[in-house]
């Protein structure tokens, strides 16, 4: 099976394309060879490999930095899916898109299921639930992931932020009231195989199982490490950031379960594993 990867050398792409390589026969491009909102340069590309499946891990990633450049986060986020919806479309190709749990507004206080009415509360989220939508309302054979907290080797993610600071300065003030999932990237390339192989449709919560808040992730981070840092839980106020996140993301994976099989590990075994294993 022929499947093309656009935006596949960021922090995802960079742990799941190895193993999507094993199952299927992959091209991996990213926005120095393809930008996703140009029609004609993704025309090319599926001229080119004729594509069975489009994996889209393309997007405005930047939470805070979407605030500022609203545009932007439309081009890359919602423009970008429309044109390859229309493209898969055309060359009747499958569109598996990733997407986020800063959809939810995090008012709920039990895990978010699939069919949970999204209110985003950041441009961010806003920008991703609309290029799932454009996606959705395409009369197409297409699957949305969402997945949330992200770390791997492939880009900075928290783990490595935190790590950095504490080195700096010996402590780190963390946030205490934002509840969810730590995922390690490569935990997401089983679940998209399987969704490939079966031919899944419609939307998929993708996550390491369990959740806990920022602060509670920086103290595992760091007695994995055996660093000696004081960490000050503070409030998401406090922290002061651009974009308001929710207060609390955990998915329900029980979709995810009942049609792949697939048990997601716990994040703490995942981050140990991550953490300890040899470079
Ligand atoms: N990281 C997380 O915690 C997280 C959580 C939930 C969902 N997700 C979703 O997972 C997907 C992958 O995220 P990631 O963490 O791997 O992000 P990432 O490291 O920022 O990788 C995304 C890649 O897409 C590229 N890109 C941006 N706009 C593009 C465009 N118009 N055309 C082609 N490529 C473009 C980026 O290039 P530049 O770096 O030059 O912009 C980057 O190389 C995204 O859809 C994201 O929304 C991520």
């Amino acid at each position: 099976m022929k499947v093309i990867v656009t935006g596949g050398k960021g922090l995802l792409g960079t742990s799941i394309v190895p193993v999507l390589r094993g199952y299927f026969d992959c091209a991996v491009y990213d926005i120095d060879e393809w930008d996703i909102t140009s029609e004609l340069a993704g025309k090319k590309m599926f001229d080119l490999h004729h594509p069975d499946v489009l994996v889209n891990l393309a997007a405005m990633t930047d939470v805070d930095g979407c605030e500022d450049k609203a545009a932007l986060a439309e081009r890359s986020n919602v423009e970008g899916p429309a044109v390859l919806a229309g493209l898969c479309s055309a060359f009747r190709a499958k569109l598996v898109h990733i997407s986020t749990d800063y959809v939810f507004d995090g008012e709920k206080n039990s895990p978010y299921r699939e069919g949970d009415e999204p209110r985003p509360q950041s441009v961010y989220g806003r920008t991703k639930l609309a290029g799932e939508r454009k996606i959705l309302e395409r009369d197409i054979n297409s699957t949305i992931i969402r997945t949330e907290w992200l770390y791997g080797p492939g880009g900075t993610s928290f783990v490595d932020r935190i790590v950095a600071i504490a080195r700096t300065r010996g402590h780190a003030s963390v946030v205490n009231d934002q509840q969810g999932s730590p995922t390690y990237a490569g935990d997401l390339a089983l679940p998209l195989v399987r969704i490939i192989e079966r031919d899944l449709t419609g939307i998929y919560h993708v996550s390491n199982n369990g959740s806990c808040t920022w602060y509670d992730f920086a103290k595992a981070i760091f007695s994995i490490l055996r660093m000696n840092v004081e960490v000050i839980p503070i409030s998401s106020a406090e922290l002061g950031r651009k974009a308001r996140r929710p207060s609390y993301s955990v998915f329900d994976l029980s979709k995810l379960r009942r049609d792949t099989g697939i048990e997601m590990r716990n994040w703490m075994d995942a981050l140990e594993d991550y953490l300890t294993r040899a470079p």
